[in-house]
């Protein structure tokens, strides 16, 4: 059994349906089972929070392998790094140490570090230390940032009013890489033994600026449109400002003004050379092809009724839903 914490998300969706594909027994662990309607019907829902200790003791027991893909930067019920990115993958860590796991894969983040300007990175680097003290094997992957997700916000709108939305000039090129290309880099490194013991960076194929993701999309809109951008002052006050009252908000803004701010270029080579097999698909690639698998935004409760109608996601088809026959359990 393979738990995979965070299988409801957007990484998570695409390496759940990989593994399930394979024929592998997944376990996937949910703060809302309504977030999970959309995954195979063979995987089994696991009620609980990560910042549950009983949650994690149920979420980790019988399982041969732990892939914690969550993240508390965003997102329902007050997340924030500290607590999630660090405290519960310490406590998943733990307990995944505990039950007698063969494995765990950690999701990190590129260019995580102690002293890194954003707290998300310096508590990924905090659980990464952790897992390597911990005993147990482990692979730490660490992406750079996610094509699906942008395109889900650079688009969020653009089918309602025509219009991109890009935080700040957008000018600064950024390494963006496909989440179902690190989905792919996660499935190796369950299953390569080679890989146990190495922290893997994982980049996409282009450097690519907000603009340009903007004009792509607008462009495979097929319809006339026009970007709207948030200023870079507003972003830099709003960092500040919000953080007592909406932290998250500041976080976020805080992360737009490092994207259009600090050195966010890979040069990829070199990273491709230790993983060759896995997909380098560009942000074309994404947009001309057949709709990938759709996750329900993070605050939405119930799932909303029409694919068109989700903020941050662009209406690129329905989605097809299993709704029956799913095994679900509680850790309450
Ligand atoms: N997006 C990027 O650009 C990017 C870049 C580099 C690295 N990463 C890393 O990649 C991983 C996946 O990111 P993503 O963007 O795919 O995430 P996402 O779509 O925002 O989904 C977040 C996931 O975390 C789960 N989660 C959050 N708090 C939880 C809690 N307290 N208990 C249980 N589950 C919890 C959510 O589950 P429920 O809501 O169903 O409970 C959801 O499945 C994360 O580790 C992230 O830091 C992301």
């Amino acid at each position: 059994m393979i738990l995979v914490a965070g299988g409801t998300g957007t990484l998570g969706t695409r390496l759940v349906r990989l593994l399930s594909d394979r024929g592998m027994e997944v376990r996937v662990l949910t703060r809302d089972p309504a977030r999970a309607a959309h995954l195979p019907r063979t995987v089994q829902i696991l009620t609980g929070d990560l910042r549950e200790p009983a949650a994690v003791a149920a979420a980790v027991r019988g399982c041969s392998t732990v892939v914690s893909a969550v993240h508390g930067f965003v997102g329902p019920g007050k997340p924030s790094p500290e607590s999630i990115d660090r405290d519960a993958n310490l406590a998943l860590i733990q307990a995944a140490a505990t039950a007698g796991v063969e494995h765990l894969v950690l999701v990190s983040g590129f260019g995580v570090a102690a002293d890194h300007p954003m707290s998300l990175y310096r508590a990924k680097f905090a659980a990464e230390q952790a897992l390597r003290a911990s005993g147990l094997r482990w692979t730490i992957i660490r992406p750079t940032s996610y094509l699906e997700t942008w395109i889900g916000v650079t688009g969020a709108k653009l089918a309602d009013n025509g219009q991109a939305l890009v935080f700040g000039p957008g000018r600064n090129p950024i390494n963006f890489v496909a989440a179902e290309d690190v989905a792919v880099a996660i499935d190796l490194a369950i299953h390569d033994q080679s890989l146990r013991g190495q922290s893997l960076d994982v980049a996409g194929p282009e450097n690519l600026t907000f603009t340009q993701i903007a004009d792509q999309l607008i462009a495979a809109s097929g319809r006339p449109g026009r970007t709207r951008h948030i200023p870079l002052p507003m972003l830099r006050a709003m960092s500040v400002l919000a953080r007592p009252a909406a932290p998250s908000f500041a976080r976020q803004a805080h992360a737009a003004v490092m994207m259009n701010t600090a050195d966010m270029t890979v040069d990829v080579s070199a990273i491709r050379d230790r993983l060759p097999t896995v997909p380098a698909t560009t942000l074309h690639d994404l947009l001309t092809r057949q709709p990938s698998p759709e996750v329900p935004p993070a605050d939405a409760r119930p799932p909303r009724r029409r694919e068109s109608q989700r903020p941050g996601r662009l209406p690129r088809g329905a989605e097809q839903r299993h709704r029956h026959g799913r095994r679900r359990c509680s850790a309450r």
